[in-house]
C-alpha cells in the first residue's frame, strides 16, 4: 500500500479543485492536476509565509533566486547548462506562448500546431489574432504518434513563423528521443522557422527514454528556441502561477530584456517560492510520485486491454492517456458518453484538434483503486451497450 491509494474521492471533493467538484457525480479524469497533493517543502514555504503575513509583491533578490533555481534544476536535470540571466518568470507557460508569438515571430505570420494537442493551443493562438495550422501527426500501428515532418515542411514552406512543440508531449504521451528532435530541427532551420518548446512536463518521465530540452540538441536549436518550463505539473502548483521562459542565445536575451520587468512583474512572491521549493528540494518527493504514476500507467494498460474497442497509445511521460475509441463510434463522441454512462469525466479528443476526432484524454494521476473503479466503470458501460 502507498498513502496515495488512501485518499478519498470524498476528500478530493472537500478539497474543491475544479477536477473533482465540475462533475460532482464523475470520477475527474479531465484537468491535467494530480491527487496526490504537494512536496512538504513547498506546503511549508505557503504555510511559513501565512504565518509571517508575507503577501507582498516578489522582491527582487527572490525573482533572482527562482531564476536561479530553475538554471540550476535544468543543468541536474537534463545536462542543460544556462545562465541564470536566460530564464526569465512567467505567470505560466501559455504567457511564454503569446510572448513567442508577439516578439519572436514575423508580424501575421501562422503558428504551426502539431496535433493531437494540448487543448489550448487551439484557442491561444487565434486569440493573438494568428492562424493556427494544424499538422495532424503519423500514427503508428502500435499506437505511438510521430511529427510528420513533411506536414511541418509544408507549413514553414507556406509561411509559419513558429512550430509549438510539445514535449512530454500532452496528450499522446511520447517523450520524443534525440533523433526525432535532430530531424525536426533541421526542418525548422531549413526555413529560419522558431520553435516554441513547451517542456511542462519534462520531470515526468516513466520510461527510461531521457528528457533532452529541444534548444539544448545544437547551436542551431538553441538559436531558433523559445522553452517554457515551469513547476506547475512535476510538483503540482500551477494554481501558485510561476512558469519559466528560457532563452538560449544572447540576441534573444537581448531582445527581451526591455520586456523582461513588465512580464516579471505579473509573476507572485508564493508561486516563485513554490518554484524555488520544488526544483532545489523536491526531487525525492518527484520520484516517490513517478514511481506511483508507472504503477498506475501499467494498471491502466492491463485494464483499458479489458475494453473491447478501446486502443492507449504507450504511456511514456507525462500523466495523460491517450484512448482511442473510434471503433466504439459513440454518439456525440467518448467524453459525452463515458460522463453520461460510465461517471467518468474525461477530455474529448476533438478539442485536442481535427486528429482528436473518436479519441479522450484521461488523466491518470489518481489515487490506484479510484483509477481502477473508473476504468471498470468505463468498461461496463461498453458491455452494457454491446
Ligand atoms: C502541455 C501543457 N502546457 C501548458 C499547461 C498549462 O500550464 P500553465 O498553467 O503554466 O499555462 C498544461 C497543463 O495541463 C499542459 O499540459
Amino acid at each position: 500500500m502507498h498513502p496515495f491509494d488512501e485518499i478519498t474521492v470524498e476528500q478530493l471533493r472537500a478539497a474543491g479543485s475544479t477536477k473533482w467538484t465540475l462533475f460532482p457525480d464523475s470520477i475527474g479524469a479531465f484537468i491535467a492536476e494530480m491527487d496526490f497533493g504537494v512536496p512538504p517543502e513547498v506546503a511549508d514555504v505557503v504555510r511559513e509565509a501565512a504565518d509571517t503575513r508575507a503577501m507582498g509583491y516578489l522582491p527582487a533578490a527572490e525573482r533572482t533566486a527562482a531564476r536561479r533555481a530553475t538554471a540550476q534544476w535544468l543543468g541536474r536535470s537534463f545536462d542543460w547548462h544556462l545562465p541564470e540571466g536566460n530564464v526569465f518568470l512567467l505567470p505560466d507557460v501559455l504567457s511564454g506562448l503569446r510572448i513567442a508569438i508577439q516578439r519572436f515571430t514575423p508580424p501575421g505570420s501562422p503558428v504551426i500546431v502539431p496535433t493531437p494537442a494540448y487543448m489550448p493551443f487551439l484557442t491561444v493562438i487565434p486569440a493573438q489574432d494568428r492562424e493556427v495550422v494544424e499538422v495532424p501527426s503519423l500514427l503508428d500501428a502500435d499506437g505511438r504518434y510521430r511529427l510528420d515532418l513533411d506536414g511541418i515542411d509544408a507549413a514553414f514552406a507556406a509561411g509559419a513563423g513558429l512550430l509549438v512543440l510539445c514535449n512530454p508531449w500532452n496528450p499522446v504521451g511520447r517523450v520524443l528521443t534525440r533523433e526525432e528532435l535532430t530531424d525536426l530541427a533541421a526542418v525548422v532551420d531549413r526555413h529560419g522557422g522558431r520553435v516554441f518548446a513547451e517542456e511542462i512536463h519534462a520531470p515526468l518521465l516513466l520510461d527510461e527514454v531521457p528528457h533532452v530540452p529541444y534548444a539544448s540538441l545544437d547551436a542551431r536549436t538553441a538559436g531558433h528556441t523559445i522553452t517554457a518550463v515551469a513547476a506547475s505539473k512535476g510538483w503540482n502548483v500551477p494554481g501558485l502561477k510561476c512558469g519559466q521562459m528560457v532563452l538560449s542565445n544572447d540576441a534573444d536575451v537581448a531582445a527581451f530584456a526591455p520586456y523582461a520587468t513588465d512580464a516579471g512583474d505579473t509573476v507572485g512572491l508564493l508561486g516563485a517560492r513554490a518554484a524555488i521549493a520544488a526544483y532545489t528540494h523536491g526531487q525525492g518527493w518527484l520520484d516517490d510520485v513517478v514511481g506511483y504514476l508507472r504503477g498506475n500507467r501499467d494498471l491502466l494498460a492491463e485494464l483499458v486491454a479489458e475494453i473491447p474497442g478501446i486502443r492507449l497509445s504507450p504511456v511514456e511521460g507525462t500523466y495523460i492517456a491517450w484512448l482511442d475509441c473510434r471503433e466504439l463510434d459513440l454518439p456525440g463522441g467518448p467524453a459525452r458518453f463515458f460522463r453520461r454512462e460510465a461517471g467518468v469525466a474525461l477530455t474529448d479528443g476533438t478539442t485536442c484538434g481535427t486528429a482528436g476526432e473518436g479519441f479522450a484524454r484521461l488523466i491518470f494521476a489518481m489515487p490506484r483503486p479510484i483509477l481502477r473503479q473508473a476504468l471498470e466503470q468505463m468498461r461496463d458501460a461498453v458491455l452494457a451497450r454491446a
